[in-house]
């Protein structure tokens, strides 16, 4: 069986098809996944039957796995550490702790000195309606801004801050939990404009949950443009809205999208995914 492309919307987002996870890959056929990827930077695989070994399989063909050795366990797979569980079922019979991860919008793990390259989900219950998840291309969100401005742009650096995020979640995560998060990421500096490794391309690189202020700028002068790109980046024609099917395999390029976890169901209806990452390169440095 060949494989079929489909675009999910203009901006991003593909449908992949013709091609069985579970199954060893051949070097040609990742090679036109990633390809495709690099294309469209988020790419759904449906109907994918995997175990747990099969998954991380096809994660590790795109780069070392993130590993969670050090967090709670209760949402790790006991086998296998890459694997993490969003979920808002409850764990040992307390509400769940990543139940309301992502509701702003962001890029993995940009709040350190190496932010993730990939992430995946594998989706495994759905509510009925909602659950969606949003993504934008922040190329297109880069390349839409105005030469003068982008040239200003391609100079700046930001700060990222996980403070800010964890304010956001500060409600019903251990006191304890917060503290030890704040000290293991200290704000960090990024380049506002981010190059791709692979495709060249620049991507506006600041996200509404973490990033404070331009680096030597106060956040007072850097609130209205910040509070600008943040708006310009998720303008509904950079977007894609993308509603899960159970067996879902999705797997986005966190160096050039963002990502947001809607909260358009109740906690009363499931939603579970089974969610990995690849380790990217270290773009970033620690703010002194
Ligand atoms: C995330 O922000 O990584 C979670 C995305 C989702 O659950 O839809």
């Amino acid at each position: 069986m060949s494989l079929t492309i489909t675009k999910l919307s203009h901006a991003l987002g593909a449908v992949v098809s013709g091609v069985d996870l579970a199954q060893p890959m051949s070097e040609v056929v990742f090679e036109k996944i990633t390809q495709a990827w690099r294309e469209h930077l988020l790419l759904v695989f449906r109907d994918q039957q995997l175990d747990f070994k099969q998954y991380v399989a096809f994660g590790s063909r795109f780069g070392e796995l993130e590993r969670h050795l050090h967090q709670a366990s209760d949402y790790l797979h006991p086998e296998h550490p890459e694997i993490y569980s969003i979920t808002n079922r409850e764990m040992n019979g307390k509400p769940s702790e990543t139940r309301d991860v992502g509701r702003e919008w962001h890029t993995d793990k940009s709040y350190t000195v190496r932010p993730l390259k990939a992430t995946l989900l594998y989706c495994k219950q759905i509510p009925e309606a909602g659950g969606d998840t949003m993504f934008t291309n922040l190329y297109y969100a880069y390349e839409t801004l105005s030469p003068a401005l982008q040239s200003m742009l391609d100079e700046l650096w930001a700060v990222h801050d996980f403070s800010k995020r964890l304010s956001n979640v500060a409600t019903y995560l251990d006191p304890e939990k917060i503290a030890a998060r704040r000290k293991a990421s200290p704000p960090v500096h990024h380049r506002v404009v981010r190059i791709h490794p692979e495709t060249g391309r620049k991507a506006l690189y600041v996200s509404k949950a973490v990033t404070t202020r331009f680096q030597g700028m106060t956040k007072a002068e850097s609130e209205g443009l910040l509070s600008h790109l943040f708006e310009h980046s998720v303008r509904p024609e950079l977007t894609l809205r993308h509603r899960w099917q159970v067996n879902d395999v999705g797997i986005w390029d966190n160096r050039c999208t963002l990502h947001l976890a809607l909260k358009d169901f109740e906690h009363t209806s499931a939603r579970h995914m089974y969610r990995m990452a690849v380790l990217g390169d270290t773009v970033g440095h620690v703010v002194q």
